[in-house]
């Protein structure tokens, strides 16, 4: 039957006063109920959802072709719409106080039994969800977050643009760029045995578009990295990737932050305080235990060796007489929350973070008082000397006097509970820095709706990897030395900081840039501690190298992880959610099956040949 010549219209554009009108509407059957001579059907399309009525006294042919109607046929209804009785009005619909009368029905296309409901509420598998990826995105909040993506990436251009930006396009078929990640390589048949790499971000095309004169580049970007997956990474990712001429720091800086409030501002409704607040990599590593911390609670990081430095306890004694360190972390209130069971499960996160055990004690109030006759938690110690006193755990091993000082230095009342580290300072870092997090995550201390950014500065340089056996670079090996430690290079090049910077959103590193080196003499001092030989920087970066010296400007940039940044404005807890075709954490799709086997003849034309795995070769 045909729906008529009407121009279609979407559902999300119809309204009460539309009524009496006619329509004509495309889209997916998404319930269906037949109700002896009436059927009701919510038509969705990506607009949103409005229920349609065919009544068998209005429109008889309609009311027939309607029987056949199962759940995701494709139809095209034309009607009239008309306010829905009182009492049946949908609350939870946009357009619930109105229906369509249908008067004409076509069935553009069938569907076969889906392998799970579209409906929102039902709890899916995700391999599923990732095998049948155009049923899953059909779902509301897949959807919304797409189209949320779609506007987020055109408010990045919008603001781009209007600060004299260009969009230019890097290549994908590349030399490897040492992001410090595996590349993924592509055989080039035209050049057996020789191998592209996909590029693991812009870095080097971007510094190279500068010395080109071009000043302010940025592109919405591919990166292909192969590393171990998690939440928040994939193994092909995108990113706002940016690069500008004759900055500092400080510019690249403020310029991001005035996109983020332009884009928050748009998309959001909120309004950014600006400036971001700044902190040092030193101080992010000895307050929060990470170069990403978050900021939304407190729980920080104490440091409490001197308050030991006499201390009976053996592990307390033997770390700090290794030149260790001793930390705490006070979990407020966390004393009544936390059962022996608890603390003895929490002894196995901490080893699974690197930690050698947990000791503990709880605080308690020092007289007989009700549990609401708290300490105050004002610094002035004699209060908590009075007041409050430690218990359970090493209590036993820590003297009046220390207690009474630890207590006042961590603000510790009645009721909290506090965890130690006796370690190596960065070992005790991370795992209170973990244990923290792991915590608030647990035990929901992190508030809702909260976007707290912070920039963290001053990265070391460099350092020193165990596995490597040799220094490394923390960025990357063009990102220039503080200018006051360059003299350090020479003689102590790990106690050089670096003009880097990484923006940090609720806990995640959103994204990291720096101010680049653009004389190649000292990108060659560099390239000579990271123990790269200088015949090896030709072959890997002689191009770059080449560049900088034909007149390179000073230069620096960033690039901000897209699909990180989304997540967290979307309230997921990973990237997938933000993706419309992701990988799995083994980097295999389920929709297409990548990767897969090729054929002989395809092998045979790139002169590859497949080994067995684990064979030598
Ligand atoms: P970096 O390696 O820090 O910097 O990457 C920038 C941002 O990209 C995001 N990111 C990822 N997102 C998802 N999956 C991944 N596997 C993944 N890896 C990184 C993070 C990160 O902050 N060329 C430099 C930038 C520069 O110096 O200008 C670079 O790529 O949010």
């Amino acid at each position: 039957m045909e729906t008529g010549k009407l121009k279609r219209t979407l559902s999300g554009e119809i309204n009460e006063s539309c009524t009496g009108s006619e329509f004509n509407l495309k889209g997916w059957v998404m319930h269906y109920r037949d109700h002896g001579g009436l059927i009701f059907i919510d038509l969705r399309d990506y607009a949103g959802i409005i229920q349609i009525v065919f009544d068998e006294t209005v429109s008889h042919e309609s009311f027939n072709i309607a029987k056949k109607i199962k759940n995701e046929y494709v139809i095209s209804v034309t009607g009239k719409v008309r306010i829905r009785p009182e009492g049946t009005e949908n609350e939870n619909l946009e357009t619930g106080k109105i229906e369509i009368e249908a008067k004409a029905l076509e069935i553009l296309n069938e569907c076969e039994v889906l392998p799970f409901q579209i409906e929102e509420e039902s709890d899916t598998n995700e391999l599923l969800r990732l095998k049948y990826r155009y049923l899953d995105l059909r779902r509301k909040k897949m959807k919304d977050n797409l189209i949320f993506r779609s506007k987020f990436n055109f408010l990045i251009r919008e603001f781009l643009n209007k600060n004299g930006f260009f969009d230019i396009e890097t290549p994908f078929l590349t030399k490897s760029t040492p992001e410090g990640s595996r590349d993924f390589l592509v055989p080039s048949r035209l050049n057996n045995g020789s191998f592209y790499a996909l590029p693991q971000s812009p870095q080097l095309f971007k510094q190279i578009l500068m010395v080109s004169g071009f000043e302010k580049y940025y592109q919405i970007v591919r990166c292909f990295r192969d590393e171990d997956l998690r939440a928040d990474r994939q193994p092909e990712f995108t990113q706002l990737d940016m690069e500008m001429s004759f900055v500092e720091q400080k510019d690249i800086m403020s310029l991001a932050e005035e996109m983020f409030a332009f884009i928050f501002d748009k998309l959001l409704n909120i309004k950014l305080n600006l400036p971001i607040k700044i902190m040092d990599y030193d101080d992010a590593m000895e307050i929060y235990g990470s170069d990403k911390p978050d900021t939304r609670f407190a729980m920080q990081l104490n440091t409490v060796s001197d308050i030991f430095k006499n201390s009976s306890l053996n592990v307390f004694k033997d770390c700090l007489s290794k030149k260790g360190v001793i930390k705490a972390i006070c979990f407020k209130n966390g004393a009544d929350l936390l059962s022996r069971k608890d603390i003895d499960e929490l002894l196995t996160v901490v080893k699974d973070f690197g930690g050698k055990g947990l000791a503990w004690t709880k605080v308690a109030a020092a007289e007989e008082k009700s549990k609401s006759d708290k300490c105050s938690a004002h610094n002035a110690e004699s209060i908590y000397i009075q007041k409050c006193r430690l218990e359970g755990g090493i209590a036993k091993f820590i003297t009046e006097e220390e207690g009474n000082i630890l207590l006042g230095r961590l603000k510790a009342e009645s009721g909290d509970i506090i965890f130690y580290q006796a370690d190596e300072k960065k070992i005790a870092d991370m795992v209170l820095g973990r244990l923290r997090l792991y915590l608030a995550k647990k035990y929901n201390l992190i508030p809702d709706n909260k976007f707290n950014f912070l920039w963290v500065v001053n990265f070391p340089l460099f350092e020193y990897s165990e596995e490597e056996k040799k220094i490394v670079a923390i960025h990357h090996p063009f990102t220039a030395p503080n200018v006051e430690d360059i003299e350090l290079l020479d003689a102590n090049p790990l106690i050089a900081k670096s003009k880097s910077y990484d923006l940090v959103l609720n806990g995640e590193e959103i994204g990291g840039g720096s101010i680049r080196i653009h004389k190649p003499e000292l990108q060659a001092k560099i390239f000579e501690i990271l123990s790269i030989k200088p015949e090896d920087a030709r072959l890997k970066f002689g191009f770059l190298l080449d560049a900088l010296s034909f007149g390179a400007p000073p230069h620096g940039g960033i690039a901000f992880g897209i699909d990180r940044i989304l997540m967290l404005l979307r309230n997921e807890d990973s990237i997938r959610d933000v993706i419309a075709f992701p990988k799995t954490q083994k980097a295999q799709c389920p929709l297409s099956d990548a990767p897969s086997e090729i054929k002989y003849e395809q092998l045979r034309e790139l002169g590859i040949k497949v080994i067995e795995k684990d064979k030598h070769i």
